[in-house]
């Protein structure tokens, strides 16, 4: 991977993104979802692989021991993913024998192919605080090649405070999807901060929308395994196995923290942004923690 250069960013139809996650369009768009797929939406670094592995954990936990020899990609292919180097998000998918079928997107919402609404799909959408997903995809820049060159902090955060970033602006993800949530009783709309919170209780609220109830003995054991120290050290999950990212720059499950904004953004940096994302949120119902 020495040679890999990194991408620049694309206009897309008004949504910036990389040809990574572009140039496979067509069999993205007639992608065939079945009733029973799971759709896992997020802005990146939302939490993704959290809620990821917790699915995973639910659905296939330790009755299909050859799973645990799969690394988080092949268990939940990122569907508009399409490297040179590997499989696509969408072979990925089409090569899932389990159902349900979990499957993971970072799309807009206008941009999710349409058989995930005509099956009926369930999706659980995850989202997060804008300042410290900023800092999250700030370190995630730096260390995995596949993306744009970041520049230095103050620089990335005048790219994401103007929406010019891989997957469109922060704002107009999170909105767009919470307003798809408004009349698509499909869609499970949960937060970073309160699985952060309690992971118990969201836990429930999850297998709630997915009519599914885990003994108490199961239940332990998914929350377990999903703690943001055993993740870190469980090398199918933890991205170690990824090669355009370089650990020694950051790491993917870097600190799993609410709040760690405040170590990055200066002062004035936060005024700027308070004010800014005052304009932009004003007409939104959606409402995020920056603290818990
Ligand atoms: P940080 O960079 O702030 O540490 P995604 O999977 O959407 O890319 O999100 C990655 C972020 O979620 C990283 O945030 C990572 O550490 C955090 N994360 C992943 N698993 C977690 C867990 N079990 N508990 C807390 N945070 C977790």
């Amino acid at each position: 991977m020495e040679s890999f250069t990194r991408p620049e960013l694309i206009d897309f139809q008004g949504v910036s993104m990389t040809d990574t996650f572009i140039n496979d369009w067509e069999n993205i768009q007639n992608f065939k979802a079945r009733p029973d797929d799971i759709l896992i939406a997020t802005y990146p670094k939302a939490g993704t692989t959290w809620v990821s592995y917790i699915l995973d954990l639910l659905y296939f936990g330790k009755k299909n021991p050859e799973r645990e020899t799969l690394s988080i990609y092949e268990r939940v292919p990122f569907l508009e993913m399409n490297f040179s180097f590997m499989d696509s998000g969408v072979q990925l998918a089409e090569n899932l024998t389990t159902s349900p079928r979990l499957i993971k997107t970072h799309l807009p919402v206008h941009f999710v192919p349409k058989s995930f609404w005509e099956q009926k799909c369930k999706v659980v959408y995850v989202a997060r605080n804008a300042k410290d997903l900023a800092v999250s995809f700030y370190h995630f820049h730096r260390m995995n090649k596949g993306l744009p060159e970041p520049g230095d902090w103050s620089s990335f955060l005048q790219n994401y405070t103007d929406g010019k970033m891989l997957f469109g602006s922060w704002y107009d993800h999170v909105n767009g999807w919470w307003e798809k949530k408004q009349t698509c009783p499909n869609i499970h709309y949960m937060f970073y901060e309160d699985l952060a919170e309690d992971v118990g209780l969201e836990f429930d609220k999850l297998c709630s929308f997915l009519s599914v109830s885990p003994s108490i003995e199961k239940k332990k054991e998914i929350l377990e395994g999903t703690r943001f120290d055993k993740m870190k050290n469980n090398s199918m999950i933890n991205h170690s196995v990824v090669p355009v990212m370089d650990f020694k720059i950051s790491h993917f499950m870097r600190k799993g923290k609410v709040g760690d904004w405040k170590t990055h953004f200066t002062v004035a940096q936060n005024e700027v942004f308070d004010e800014h994302y005052k304009t932009k949120m004003k007409d939104s119902t959606l409402k995020f923690r920056t603290e818990i």
